[in-house]
């Protein structure tokens, strides 16, 4: 329907605004597309200015995905569209209309659209990112796991939403290629690491 479409494109309107570009240029630190990962999310922004500016882009891009998705909930949208929602509010975050199509991973997006799903899948996503940052440091390696095991785990808790879930999770591992290669080749920097990605 034609509300539907709306939602759509604000989802990815909204998914367009770059929270780590924007904070970082508040806070006046290096453009987080040109330092330390070149990513403009959460994790490179811990990197770049620490953890007060990281923790306001990782809530700013998680509510870029809650927001269409719970008002699509709200207005009594069915699950495939509710998931095609939470996926143009990720391709807005991962490429952004007003940042030359130039954007983030989607992790903290992806989170932000799955949570009106309810607290079971997000709290058990949480749970894996959080043992797998404390096993290896490595915020990329923690989102790729989490997202893997993601499919599996709405098809338990949220079957009807297993197509869209997947759809995301292929989505933000693709975009995670470069951080592929760095984690075989030894040189992704871990989670704490300030600056750049070893070289
Ligand atoms: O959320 C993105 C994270 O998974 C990887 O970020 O900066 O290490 O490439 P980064």
């Amino acid at each position: 329907t034609s509300l539907s479409i709306l939602l759509f494109c604000s989802a990815y309107l909204l998914g367009s605004i770059s929270s780590a570009v924007l904070i970082c240029r508040v806070f006046t630190l290096p453009d987080p597309r040109k330092t330390g990962s070149n990513n403009p999310g959460a994790t490179n922004v811990l990197r770049i200015g620490g953890r007060l500016p990281a923790s306001l882009v990782f809530i700013f891009d998680v509510l870029k995905g809650t927001i269409p998705v719970y008002l699509g909930y709200l207005l009594g949208m069915s699950p495939i569209t509710l998931g095609l929602v939470g996926i143009a509010a990720c391709l807005g975050h991962i490429y952004p209309l007003y940042f030359n199509f130039n954007g983030g991973k989607g992790v903290a997006t992806a989170i932000g659209a799955m949570l009106p799903l309810g607290w079971e899948l997000c709290s058990l996503l949480l749970a894996c990112w959080l043992l797998i940052i404390f096993i290896t440091g490595y915020s990329s390696l923690a989102a790729i796991i989490s997202v893997s095991v993601a499919p599996f785990i709405t098809w338990f808790v949220k079957p009807a939403y297993t197509a869209p879930v997947t759809m995301l999770c292929i989505l933000i591992i693709v975009r995670h290629r470069q951080n592929i290669i760095r984690l075989m080749n030894g040189q992704e920097s871990k989670i704490w690491d300030k600056g750049r990605t070893k070289e």
